[in-house]
């Protein structure tokens, strides 16, 4: 990565911080996206202090023309890493309509297009990465968090067969399943935003389509994955409200 462009949106905070600064200790140059220009700056100083360049583009990519207004300010990128995302919680029922076209702006079209602006380039120059940040909620759909599981489960869905049809392209698209870890969006995580960090960049040496960060995570998104909807469900709402 040395030298090369890196992309790594919600890059303010949580993992997507830890993940700027990781590549930073590579030496890429990354450009960091969100909408906090304060915590940008200050993610963009850490990133230097690893070593590597670091440029801040504060911007909201639930803006229907920012991904576009995005792409071609960066221009070339080697990695992209579609991390920024929000989780809204509770009955669907009670849901802020707003709140919801929101997350789907961001979770799920903010990514999409974002990926579809920049992997055509990679596919035509026979290199560069893609990582989309899932979650093991995308193998538990959890009653009280209905649409972002849904979102969840379209980014793995999109991220696999993005995979499979760049194969043989020299270019590598991988899904990135965290389980409950600490940030801003989960005080109840466990797990630490510099270990998702470094299982997405270390995902970039494998060869699937998706990775889980953590052994218990792993086991238990493919348990749940296996059974049927009407145990599945319930069990997923069971261990969202318990283990976050
Ligand atoms: N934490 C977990 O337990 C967990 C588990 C599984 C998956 N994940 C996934 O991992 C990713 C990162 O989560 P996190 O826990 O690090 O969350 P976080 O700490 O809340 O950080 C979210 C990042 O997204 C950015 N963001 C939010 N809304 C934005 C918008 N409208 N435009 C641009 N940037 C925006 C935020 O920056 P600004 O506020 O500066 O805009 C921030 O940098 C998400 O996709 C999440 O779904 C997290």
């Amino acid at each position: 990565m040395r030298g090369r462009t890196a992309l790594v949106t919600g890059a303010s905070g949580g993992i997507g911080r830890a993940i700027a600064v990781e590549l930073g200790g590579y030496g890429a140059d990354v450009v960091l996206v969100g909408r906090d220009e304060n915590a940008l700056t200050e993610a963009a100083a850490e990133v230097q202090a690893r070593g590597g360049t670091a440029r801040t583009i504060a911007l909201d990519l639930t803006d229907a023309a920012a991904p576009a207004k995005l792409a071609e300010q960066v221009g070339e990128v080697e990695l992209l890493v579609n991390n920024a995302g929000v989780a809204p919680g509770g009955p669907f029922v009670e849901s802020d309509p707003a709140e919801l076209q929101a997350m789907v702006a961001l979770n799920i079209s903010a990514l999409t297009e974002l990926t579809g602006l920049l992997l055509p380039d990679m596919v035509a120059r026979g290199r560069g990465s893609v990582i989309n940040l899932a979650s093991v909620a995308a193998y538990v759909p959890a009653p009280g968090m209905a649409a972002y599981t849904a979102s969840k489960a379209y980014v793995l869905t999109l991220s696999r067969i993005l995979w499979a049809e760049t194969r043989g392209h020299g270019v590598r698209v991988v899904a990135v399943n965290p389980g409950a870890t600490l940030t801003a969006m989960n005080p109840r995580g466990t797990r630490t935003a510099e270990q998702v960090a470094r299982r997405a960049l270390g995902a970039l040496s494998g060869s699937g389509p998706e990775v889980t960060e953590g052994r218990v995570n792993a086991v238990l998104g493919h348990l749940v994955d296996q059974l049927p909807a009407r145990v599945a469900v319930p069990l997923g709402g069971w261990l969202m409200a318990r283990f976050g």
